[in-house]
């Protein structure tokens, strides 16, 4: 049966056989107009100025397949898909393989229970690629295992991602113990749960550590999930969760050549209000500068999160090793290694990193790949 149409005084209304109901404003219609999106790139190129926003159509008709509305200011009518319109109706958020429901995970998850893939299925199979990715996405951490001993493995892997984040560190970078250090990372102290570069104005999404060596006693890796732990501070302490996604944290990096500085709440909340993003870093927290009059109960607030992060029910530890290499979601779960004593053997880690938005990209290329 054919969808019936009402014409209203904004918009029309189209009524499936099915029950489904869209209302679709007549600016919305005009906007939306197959003939406005270029052919071959599909942006639009119909210009929303041209046209005023009380316009109406003189008429309005279906066809077995398509809805056409006729307008006074051009010849032809405009021409929906009967199916693409009803899939697209306004207030129906759009499908989205991107749109991973992230598993908040706590201490009992274990070292043993971090997902694992294989580099050679990574490196051969989009399906592997895939699988890889939505599962990284959802606990925000894996590692992928059996690499080979070069610097060059790993980033070949996270180039099955997309591009590289290029930082002040470089487009990759080393973690050794260095001299003359311009990062706690190239010491070989303890270094707490953390996310990494804060001071960006946008932290790195995804990174890659690949462990070339860990003979060095001591340099465990620790991770907790900001997540699980945000939850928690909300659903135990109000308020400090109130103030953690709210007031702003100067963040600074600065050595001989670079002085880049941001502000970041502790916690971002997306517009359903879940946790969408944590930055957390005390070596990279500035002076703070805030108002006298909160200072004190964000103190009290921050210190918490600090101490939850610690807390052994949300901790996980591993010790990689040779040919490991731990992929986590910077701006969800926080990474820390305890110190290591070089005079007792190498410690060699290789790191680059990946934005959100390539890792979501490569997820939807690779669904509509592969159906
Ligand atoms: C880093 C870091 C962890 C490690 O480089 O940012 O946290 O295990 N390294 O050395
Ligand atoms: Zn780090």
């Amino acid at each position: 049966m054919q969808p019936t149409l009402t014409t209203g005084a904004e918009g029309l209304e189209i009524r499936w056989s099915d029950g489904t109901v869209g209302d679709f404003p007549y600016i919305w219609l005009r906007d939306t107009d197959p003939s406005g999106f270029h052919p071959t790139t599909g942006e639009r190129t119909f210009d929303l100025t041209v046209v005023p926003l009380d316009l109406k159509p003189c008429k309005a008709e279906v066809t077995p397949d398509d809805l056409l509305i006729t307008w006074n200011d051009q010849d032809e009518p405009s021409r929906f898909d009967l199916n693409w319109i009803k899939v697209h109706r306004p207030g129906q958020p759009r499908h989205d393989p991107a749109n991973i429901t992230p598993v908040a995970w706590r201490a009992d998850l274990g070292g043993a229970g971090v997902p694992r893939h294989d580099a050679e299925g990574l490196m051969t199979s989009d399906e592997a690629v895939m699988d890889w990715l939505r599962q990284t996405k959802r606990y925000g951490l894996s590692i992928v295992t059996g690499l080979a001993d070069t610097t060059e493995a790993g980033i070949k892997v996270a180039r099955r991602v997309g591009h590289l984040r290029e930082t002040n560190f470089g487009l990759t970078f080393e973690v050794a113990s260095k001299p003359d250090p311009n990062n706690l990372a190239y010491t070989s102290d303890a270094l707490p749960l953390h996310t990494d570069l804060t001071n960006q104005e946008l932290p790195p999404g995804y990174q890659f550590l690949h462990c070339l060596a860990n003979q060095a006693e001591g340099g465990g890796s620790t991770f907790c999930d900001g997540v699980a732990v945000a939850e928690d501070l909300r659903a135990r302490d109000p308020a400090a969760f109130e103030i953690l996604s709210t007031v702003t944290v100067p963040f600074r990096f600065h050595d001989h050549v670079t002085d880049i500085r941001s502000r970041k709440t502790v916690i971002t909340l997306d517009t359903r209000r879940e946790v969408s993003e944590i930055c957390f870093n005390a070596h990279l927290a500035d002076i703070l500068d805030l108002d006298p009059a909160v200072m004190t109960s964000f103190y009290r607030a921050y210190r918490r999160f600090m101490e939850m992060t610690r807390d052994p029910a949300y901790g996980i530890a591993l010790k990689l090793r040779a040919g490991e290499m731990v992929v986590f979601d910077n701006r969800r779960v926080l990474h820390g290694r305890e110190a290591f004593d070089p005079a007792t053997g190498f410690r060699h880690l290789h790191g680059c990193y990946v934005d959100r938005g390539e890792w979501d990209s490569r997820l939807r290329v690779l669904e509509r790949s592969q159906g």
